[in-house]
């Protein structure tokens, strides 16, 4: 038999009460709402178990028996005291914090904003726009910009001081730049003895880079210097949109890019890095949340031979997909722009350019996701 004790909470409505057989307690918030807190998972987030300072978790889980039993509580305005009945430990909670820390709700998270999927009709005059003077002296502006980026995956900064730091010195205010083997900051131009496509003048078709790292880089900030070369138009398309089209269209071909693992490889005369990918990656909630799609880094395929030709016919239709100008957006970076794009979303690529009729000249960097992350809860804050 449960033991139910109910007592009210001085001020609100709200009412608790212990169930000893589910061996949680009960909060009754008001008429429509009611959350369940396991005894456990209580003692675990005591906050006297927390460093007043740090704010990072102290507890020991291993000193305590997980079976013992609240047997006490006392409500009042604002707090609930909750006593264990063997440990004789008594923890006390704001009644504000259990209600925004209820499990099985996930707690609010300025980030979590739901992908703008776009398709052709984000033409060059619907990127989000934002002026680099403002980001760099605005908070307001920056957090502005963050959102946009997140949201559509994809802006453009304008009015970058013509030097190579001005790209990066943006891309700083979001958070620390990320270092792959071809350095903290590249350049994108055609280049003799070239160790990627990108330092040619070819056309790069949609991608997305270094599928073959164990964490791709996030978002990349690619500032445009100089565009006077003829060709060298720069494409995008959102690969959330590709891939939820393809859910819809295709199931067994969505299914296989996500399940499917597939070598990604890059290697010069230092380097050999080599990491297993699928195309389409999902979240916890079944939610696209990674692409990554290289066909020039994508190694041989070893998959087994029964699968291979639904695999191809799978990767083949992406491909496709990737190629459809329904998809496909472009864009003539002037001198003094930039964009920026989650590169773990948004497939990039370029037309090719002609180098004796001019010069094209980008300077690129990357901030991985985190760091983007963590600069919008902040400015949120
Ligand atoms: C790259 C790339 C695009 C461009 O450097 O990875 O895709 O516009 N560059 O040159
Ligand atoms: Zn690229």
């Amino acid at each position: 038999m449960p033991i139910s004790v109910l007592k009210d909470a001085l001020s609100a409505s709200v009412q608790a009460q212990l169930d000893s057989s589910l061996r949680m307690l009960v909060i009754h918030w008001n008429e429509s709402e009611t959350s369940y807190f396991p005894y456990v998972w209580l003692r675990d987030n005591d906050p006297a178990g927390f460093h007043p300072d740090t704010q990072e978790r102290q507890f020991d889980l291993t000193t305590i028996n997980l079976d013992d039993d609240i047997c006490e509580f006392e409500i009042d305005q604002e707090t609930i005291r909750l006593s264990w009945l063997e440990e004789a430990y008594t923890a006390e909670f704001r009644l504000a914090w259990l209600y925004e820390n209820q499990p099985g709700k996930m707690a609010f998270d300025p980030v979590i904003n739901d992908a703008r999927l776009w398709r052709s009709e984000l033409s060059g005059a619907e990127i989000p726009r934002s002026k680099a003077t403002e980001i760099l002296t605005q908070d307001s502006a920056l957090l502005a910009w963050l959102r946009d980026t997140q949201a559509y995956g994809l802006s453009i900064v304008e009015g970058l001081a013509d030097d190579v730091k001005a790209g990066t010195q943006v891309a700083k205010k979001v958070g620390f730049l990320r270092e792959t083997n071809f350095g903290v900051e590249f350049e994108v131009k055609s280049k003799p003895k070239p160790n990627n496509l990108a330092y040619t003048s070819i056309a790069l078709p949609l991608h997305t880079d270094l599928t073959n790292q164990e964490l791709p880089p996030g978002y990349q900030f690619l500032h445009c210097l100089t565009n006077d070369a003829q060709g060298g138009g720069s494409i995008f398309c959102d690969g959330f949109a590709v891939a939820e089209d393809l859910r819809r269209a295709d199931i067994v071909a969505f299914d296989l890019l996500v399940n499917t693992q597939i070598p990604c490889r890059f290697h010069d005369e230092d380097y050999d890095i080599r990491s297993r990918k699928a195309v389409i990656n999902l979240d916890d909630q079944g939610q696209v949340n990674e692409i990554c799609f290289n066909p020039h880094l994508a190694s041989t395929l070893d998959i087994s031979p029964e699968l291979m030709q639904a695999y191809y016919r799978a990767y083949q239709t992406f491909m496709k997909m990737t190629k459809n100008p329904e998809y496909k957006i472009s864009v003539m970076l002037t001198g003094g722009e930039m964009v920026v794009f989650d590169n773990r979303r948004v497939l990039h690529g370029r037309d090719a350019f002609d180098p004796q009729s001019g010069a094209r000249y980008l300077h690129g960097c990357y901030v991985d996701r985190g760091e983007f992350e963590s600069r919008l809860r902040v400015l949120s804050r």
